[in-house]
């Protein structure tokens, strides 16, 4: 059974504000992308690697796979306007006879391997999917445009999702070939009618979205 990785990298991380890509802002010495690509050709449950880069930067991204060692990228292909133009380019490159695809962003570098093996296992007993999430714990309020409370929901059920996300392959290209839109690729394989199952997540996941995530995740490494 072969599990296939795709690392979308190919954000433009306009929120984080740097000229660089956001998978090129320096996390310590080393682009941000160095730390989940070395982890995921690490990972004794990954095969291989589509690496997915931001349009004009695939040779950098290519050198810096080089420069780690890395021996599972198998392919690296510019991104989409979206994330999910980004994960069906990456799909693209996944061979048919892959098994499994798991979707990792790269905006989450530190990436445990506890977490992989967790989010692969479920496929195994009939899952087409399992994410990663993490137990709401705040109370969670809707906001009006005014800033006004809309409603209070009740916050039983309600989770956080994160990446590495794992997929029946099929479940995924099926999901993915529909050239729907949505903020994870799980959404995209329940849109399909797929069954995703929510495993213990990690706070470690936290995504770079900000200046203030950069340097606290620094702050972890
Ligand atoms: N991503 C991608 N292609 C896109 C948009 C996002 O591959 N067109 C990837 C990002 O590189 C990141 C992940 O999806 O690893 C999550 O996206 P996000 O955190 O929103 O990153 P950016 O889109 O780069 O940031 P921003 O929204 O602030 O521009
Ligand atoms: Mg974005």
């Amino acid at each position: 059974m072969s599990v296939w990785a795709i690392l979308v990298a190919a954000g433009r991380g306009e929120r984080l504000g740097t000229d660089q890509p956001k998978a090129f802002a320096k996390l310590g010495e080393m682009p941000l992308l160095a730390e989940p690509l070395r982890r995921l050709d690490e990972s004794e449950w990954i095969d291989a690697v589509v690496l997915v880069a931001p349009p004009g930067w695939e040779e950098p991204a290519i050198l810096l796979a080089e420069e780690l060692g890395c021996s599972k990228v198998r392919a690296c292909v510019p991104g989409g306007e979206t994330r999910a133009a980004s994960v069906r380019a990456g799909v693209d490159e996944v061979p048919d006879d892959a098994a499994v695809v798991l979707v990792h962003d790269a905006a989450r570098p530190l990436l445990p391997d506890e977490v992989v093996e967790r989010v692969i296992a479920p496929l195994a007993e009939g899952w087409d999917g399992a994410v990663p999430g993490l137990r709401v714990s705040d109370t969670v309020k809707r906001v009006g445009a005014d800033g006004g409370v809309v409603e209070t929901v009740a916050r039983d059920g309600l989770w956080t999702v994160q990446t590495p996300q794992a997929f029946v392959a099929d479940a995924l290209r099926r999901a993915v070939g529909g050239g729907g839109e949505a903020t994870d690729c799980a959404g995209l394989v329940e849109a399909q009618g797929g069954r995703v199952k929510v495993v213990p997540g990690d706070p470690r996941l936290l995504k770079v979205t900000t200046a203030d995530d950069l340097a606290r995740i620094a702050s972890w490494l």
